[in-house]
């Protein structure tokens, strides 16, 4: 019922021209990650695996948009003009399309369904642990930030600058991502990401500073 290998060639599509942090190596970590979460949960396999590789396919849009069109609801527009050209029952379109629309949940679309939360889980997850911490320098080294200011000062330096270091970002929001999860699975993979995390900064202020 629901191709999967025809909805992956079709989202890759969007990415032909994305690199570094936002490319398409994230789609296959979060669906990966996603349909890990889903066995344990007992979610939907299908739904959340259609739902992991078209999650951001609306980020092209945004991007070209500086940030005015949302990528999960234009994402979610796309992805149900492509699952109803498949064919794909309305009811499991929906199930999928609300996936996508609530994937970024801030003061947005709220994650309703058990896939919906597996979705938001796996994205968040891909930003913190071993994964997160090397995505945080790509996007640093693509800003052209410094490799590391141990003394930032959060509150008074300023995003897509020498400033916005992986640091900066740490402080900011990534070591707060593991309070957000919304599944139990989640949760306990975030905890230990986020530990490996902390002590990734620990240690790396300890060696700018000389002392390790
Ligand atoms: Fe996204
Ligand atoms: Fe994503």
């Amino acid at each position: 019922m629901l191709d999967l290998a025809e909805i992956r060639r079709y989202a890759q599509t969007y990415f032909a021209e994305s690199t570094g942090c936002h490319g398409w190596d994230h789609t296959e970590r979060v669906l990966a990650l996603a349909r890990r979460i889903a066995r344990v949960e007992g979610a939907d396999l299908a739904v959340v695996s259609a739902a992991a590789l078209l999650h951001d396919i609306g980020r092209r849009e945004e991007s070209a948009s500086n940030g005015t069109c949302c990528h999960a609801a234009r994402g979610a527009e796309i992805a149900c003009q492509f699952l109803s050209s498949q064919a794909v029952p309305p009811e499991i379109i929906q199930r999928i399309v609300h996936c996508i629309a609530a994937h970024r949940f801030r003061n947005s679309l709220a994650p309703e369904s058990l896939e919906a939360r597996i979705l938001f889980d796996a994205d968040k997850l891909d930003s913190i642990g071993a994964v997160g911490i090397g995505r945080a320098f790509q996007f640093a080294g693509e800003v052209g930030a410094r490799l590391h200011d141990p003394a930032v000062d959060p509150a008074n330096s300023r995003p897509y600058s020498m400033e916005d270091t992986a640091y900066r970002e740490y402080l900011v929001k990534l070591r707060y991502l593991k309070d957000r999860m919304l599944t139990a699975t989640g949760r306990r993979l975030a905890a230990e990401r986020s530990a490996f995390m902390d002590t990734f900064f620990t240690r790396l202020n300890d060696e700018v500073a000389g002392v390790r």
